[in-house]
């Protein structure tokens, strides 16, 4: 079944197939909030034209800041404070209040909505989601003919945000000039490996390798749940520098730095060569393959079949392929245009699987992200 080429394979053959209703996971328990939460109270704010760009404004102008703390205040108080137009103010505030990110609160004065207040805990999913959907909304709204024409200088040169750059050498323009994809990649991955962590179970393996792993955001969160894992990142030489950075500070902010640096391990390695180091008893490969053409994405499965022992599990956790013709886009979901045709559907990922050896475990959609998690071990 899993050597016909690139036709479609029924998945349902293939192992358990489904939408995720639960958790698998025997330390569900420990796990009191949702992890969909900050995803579904943070949409609300990324929807249309307008509440994005009321919403990144205050928070800019440091509007939410002024409020955060206080009962209320009126419009002319907080342009006094910010040095702003009033008259201007009192419009943004307006329109912050239309769209449910301030609620009136006595005379002339107003408050932070409620349901603002709950998207604050997720604030830095909120300013990552919001940054990055203006890149795109801008390139969409500008350039959206060119880029089905030129599908790669939309990508690339057009919303021109990640840069990938596997020099060996890098210089500190390298290092800044990356901080931001990186961050905002992290900022993402913290929220949805609370998904992964939920639905598989790593205490398969002990020495996990984490192919293109950014900044380590999933390996220390992997390495936190389980105390007896390595996770070894595989990334470029720039994005590890990155990721040490990352994980001093994600290990001084939870008081368990040396357990980390123990732990969760950087090696520059470019995947584009189809070599990885041995040692690891276990794989996994987040958001990474989509970003590959067909011929580089089945260079790194082979890489993987090869670094592997049998028995090894190897995780492939990815987007999932839209359906357009029976889902809308919403525009919340801008964000993920420039990628649709990337994203491959699973059955391209098992059929490739099933020919390099490894035997597909387990296909489970992860709706509430648009994910699809492909448990697999070395045969
Ligand atoms: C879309 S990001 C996903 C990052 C991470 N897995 C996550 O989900 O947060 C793709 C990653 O692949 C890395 N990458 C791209 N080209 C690479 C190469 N030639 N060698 C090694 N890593 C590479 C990037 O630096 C980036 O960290």
């Amino acid at each position: 079944m899993l050597e016909g080429g690139a036709r479609e394979v029924d998945l349902a053959k293939v192992g358990a197939v489904g939408e995720r209703v639960g958790s698998r996971d025997p330390c569900h328990h420990r796990h009191v909030t949702n992890p969909a939460i900050p995803w579904e109270r943070v949409a609300f704010y990324l929807d249309g034209l307008i509440r994005p760009s009321v919403v990144g404004a205050a928070l800019e102008l440091g509007l939410v800041d002024r409020l955060e703390g206080r009962a209320g205040a009126s419009p002319d108080v907080l342009a006094r404070e910010l040095a702003v137009d009033a008259r201007e103010l009192e419009i943004l505030m307006d329109l912050l209040a239309q769209h449910e990110v301030l609620a009136p609160h006595g005379d002339g004065e107003l408050t932070l909505a409620t349901r603002f207040r709950e998207v604050l805990p997720y604030r830095d999913l909120l300013e990552a989601q919001l940054d990055y959907q203006r890149h795109v909304t801008r390139a969409m709204t500008s350039h959206y003919a060119s880029a089905v024409r030129e599908p790669h200088r939309f990508l690339g040169a057009l919303i021109g945000f990640f840069h990938f750059d596997a020099r060996p050498n890098f210089d500190a323009a390298l290092l800044d000039a990356s901080r931001p994809w990186v961050r905002y990649m992290s900022t993402l991955t913290r929220y949805h490996v609370p998904f992964l962590l939920d639905a598989y179970d790593f205490s398969r393996a002990r020495r996990w390798l984490d192919l293109g792993g950014n900044n380590g955001e999933q390996a220390i969160q992997i390495a936190r749940r389980h105390p007896e894992a390595t996770v070894t990142v595989v990334d470029t030489p720039v994005v590890c520098a990155l990721g040490r950075e990352h994980l001093e500070r994600r290990g001084g902010e939870g008081g368990d730095l040396a357990r980390l640096r123990d732990a969760v391990r950087f090696d520059a390695v470019d995947l584009a060569r189809g070599a990885l180091p041995g040692g690891f008893d276990g794989a996994i490969a987040k958001s990474l393959l989509h970003d590959w053409n067909e011929e580089g994405a089945r260079r790194i499965l082979d890489a993987v079949a090869r670094a592997l022992p049998p028995g090894a599990p190897f995780v492939i956790f990815e987007g999932e392929r839209y359906d357009l013709k029976q889902r809308s886009l919403p525009d919340a979901e801008v964000a993920n245009l420039p990628f649709l045709s990337h994203y491959r559907p699973a059955s391209w990922y098992v059929d490739e699987l099933g020919r390099r050896g490894f035997r597909v475990e387990r296909v489970e959609r992860v709706a509430e992200i648009h994910f699809m998690l492909i448990e697999t071990s070395r045969s």
